[in-house]
C-alpha cells in the first residue's frame, strides 16, 4: 500500500492504477462503517484510493476542528487490511494551497435545511473539498455512507450539476448488534450516553412502522439525557419535509456529542 501526502505523489501513484479505480473519501479515525466502505469499493473496482483528510473548511467557528479524532497509525493498520492500494493523506496547505479558497462549490437549498440549518456552511464546505479530491484523485467510482444522507444527497446533485465524470455510490449504515449507527462520534459517548443513544435508532424504526416523524420524536423527547434537534420524514433528494418521503432522518444531542442517523422507508436491509 502506497501512503503519499503530496500531489505530485498521488498523481504519478494514479497515472500507475490500470483499470477501474474507486475511491472512499475519509476524515480518518476509521471505524467499521469505514471497513465497509472500503470492501464495497474493492467489489466495485480493480483498485481502491482513500484519502484521510480533516477538511478546516467544512468546520463551522463554534466546532472544535481541533478536537477532532485523529488517529492516523490505526487508520492506515484498517486501510492495509482491507486491501486499499494508496492512502491520500495531505495536509491543509497540499489541499488548499493558496488558502481558504475563494471560490467554493455551494450546496443550494440543500445547504440550509436539517444538517445545512445546524451547521450554516458546512455542505458548501464538503462539497468543495469532495469536488477538489475528485480531481486530485481522477475515480471511476466514490462510495460515500448512506449514514451522512444529506452529504451524499449533495455529492449527488453536484455531480450531476457540474458532470462531474464519477459514479456515485452510497453503501448501507452500518450499526452495532443493538441499532447504534457507527460514527468516530461515539467514542465520545459514556457507558450511559451510549445506553441512551439506542433512543435515535428505536425513533426511526418507530416513524417507519407509524409511517410519521411524530411517533418517533415523542420516543426521542421522552428520553433522559438526549435533546432532539428534529426527526423529520422528508423527501431523500430535496430534504424537504414531506409526509410522502422516502427518508426519516434524525439529529439529537446525547450529552454533549451531536449524533444523526436514518432510516431508509423502503429498504429491504433495514429493519
Ligand atoms: O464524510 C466525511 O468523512 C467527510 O464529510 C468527507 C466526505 C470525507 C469530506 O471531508
Amino acid at each position: 500500500m502506497r501512503v503519499v501526502d503530496e500531489r505530485g505523489d498521488l498523481s504519478a501513484v494514479r497515472d500507475g492504477l490500470r483499470g477501474r479505480v474507486a475511491v472512499v473519501m475519509t476524515m480518518g479515525a476509521l471505524h467499521e462503517g469505514h471497513a465497509a466502505l472500503l470492501r464495497a469499493a474493492r467489489r466495485s473496482a480493480d483498485h481502491v484510493v482513500a484519502t484521510i483528510f480533516v477538511n478546516p473548511l467544512q468546520f463551522g467557528p463554534a466546532e472544535d476542528l481541533d478536537r477532532y479524532p485523529r488517529t492516523l497509525a490505526a487508520d492506515l493498520a484498517l486501510c492495509e487490511r482491507e486491501g486499499v492500494d494508496a492512502v491520500f493523506t495531505p495536509a491543509p496547505h497540499v489541499v488548499y494551497p493558496d488558502g481558504p479558497p475563494v471560490v467554493r462549490v455551494t450546496a443550494g437549498p440543500l445547504g440550509a435545511v436539517l444538517e445545512g440549518a445546524s451547521r450554516p456552511g458546512h455542505f458548501d464546505g464538503v462539497l468543495t473539498v469532495v469536488c477538489k479530491l475528485l480531481h486530485l484523485t481522477r475515480p471511476d467510482v466514490a462510495l460515500f455512507g448512506q449514514k451522512d444522507a444529506q452529504q451524499l444527497a449533495g455529492i449527488r446533485r453536484m455531480v450531476r450539476d457540474l458532470d462531474l465524470p464519477v459514479q456515485v455510490v452510497a453503501v448501507p449504515t452500518v450499526r452495532e448488534p443493538d441499532g447504534l449507527a457507527l460514527s468516530s462520534r461515539n467514542r465520545y459517548l459514556s457507558a450511559d450516553e451510549r445506553r441512551a443513544a439506542l433512543v435515535l435508532h428505536r425513533a426511526l424504526e418507530c416513524a417507519r412502522a407509524a409511517g410519521d416523524a411524530g411517533a418517533g420524536r415523542a420516543l426521542v423527547q421522552a428520553e433522559p439525557g438526549v435533546e432532539l434537534e428534529y426527526l423529520e420524514r422528508v423527501h431523500g433528494t430535496s430534504f424537504a419535509a414531506d409526509p410522502d418521503g422516502d427518508l426519516v432522518v434524525v439529529a439529537a444531542r446525547v450529552g454533549s456529542t451531536r449524533l444523526i442517523d436514518n432510516i431508509v422507508l423502503d429498504d429491504p436491509q433495514e429493519g
